[in-house]
């Protein structure tokens, strides 16, 4: 089983962490079964399962709905969930209890949160309530409508430097692990050196201690492009409308079902 403290151990020892977003039972099979680390109930979830253009309108109850189903089959991976917009920006005690709702109704085993030094608070509640937490820096999807869409960020020496501390600030705090997406190589490599905890990067290049994809988009499930940091390993958008265009042809050609293919 893939604890907090291991995940955390291997800042200084063993290959890159592997994370993988997960939203249901089949999602979490398939990433357990190929052996990730550990798996990340996203807020993604708003754009590749809700068909939502983003990620702000995600609630603590389709957080807790979708964690639940990951948590029924995870096997080995550490399971973390992602807290909703608005789920602790308010108080610290909100941000306590919505984390505890992911924990005890969902199942995960940590909870991911956005920001950096001006969400220390929240990050020192939940901690305080003995659960576990990880960070996420630099283009932060929640922020989209104040950072005027999803643009990589530290891109200027002044914004770098804010990245940076921002992740000393979590780290003091006692975060786990920090997500860094979008932000330039050398920046992901300034921050994995200045902290203690493992970083993991997407859009951030090769200098993290891990890396995280979004399920859909590496097995390219979504149709329409795919960010361009995204590699992809399969195409099954097309796969499906290939499957799903040659029953439809045998349903109506009456090849299908053919004689043994009833219970
Ligand atoms: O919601 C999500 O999928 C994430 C990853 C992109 C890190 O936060």
């Amino acid at each position: 089983m893939v604890t907090v403290p291991k995940f955390t151990q291997r800042k200084s020892a063993g290959p890159p962490l592997v994370v993988l977003t997960a939203y249901d039972a089949p999602t979490a099979q398939a990433a357990e079964a190929a052996g990730v680390d550990a798996l990340l109930v996203g807020d993604s979830l708003g754009n590749v399962i809700l068909g939502e253009r983003d990620t702000m309108r995600v609630t603590v109850d389709d957080m807790v709905h979708h964690t639940r189903a990951v948590s029924r089959v995870r096997e080995r991976a550490l399971l973390i969930a992602d807290m909703p917009w608005m789920s602790y920006h308010l108080t610290p005690a909100e941000a306590a209890s919505n984390a505890a709702r992911l924990i005890r109704e969902g199942g995960a085993d940590a909870v991911k949160l956005e920001g950096g030094e001006n969400r220390v608070d929240a990050v020192r509640a939940i901690l305080d309530c003995e659960i576990p937490v990880m960070g996420h820096v630099g283009l932060t999807p929640q922020s989209v409508l104040a950072m005027g869409g999803f643009k990589v960020q530290g891109r200027s020496e002044e914004q770098a430097d804010r990245i940076v501390e921002d992740a000393r600030a979590l780290t003091d705090a006692g975060v786990f692990s920090i997500v860094l997406e979008g932000i330039p190589v050398e920046v992901a490599r300034r921050v994995t050196d200045a902290v203690s905890v493992p970083t993991i990067g997407i859009g951030a290049g090769h200098a993290c201690d891990g890396q995280v994809l979004v399920y859909h988009d590496l097995l390219g499930l979504s149709p329409g492009k795919s960010p361009k940091f995204v590699r992809r390993y399969a195409q099954l958008f097309e796969a499906s409308v290939d499957a799903i265009r040659h029953w439809a042809t045998d349903v109506r050609d009456g090849t299908f079902p053919g004689p043994d293919e009833t219970y």
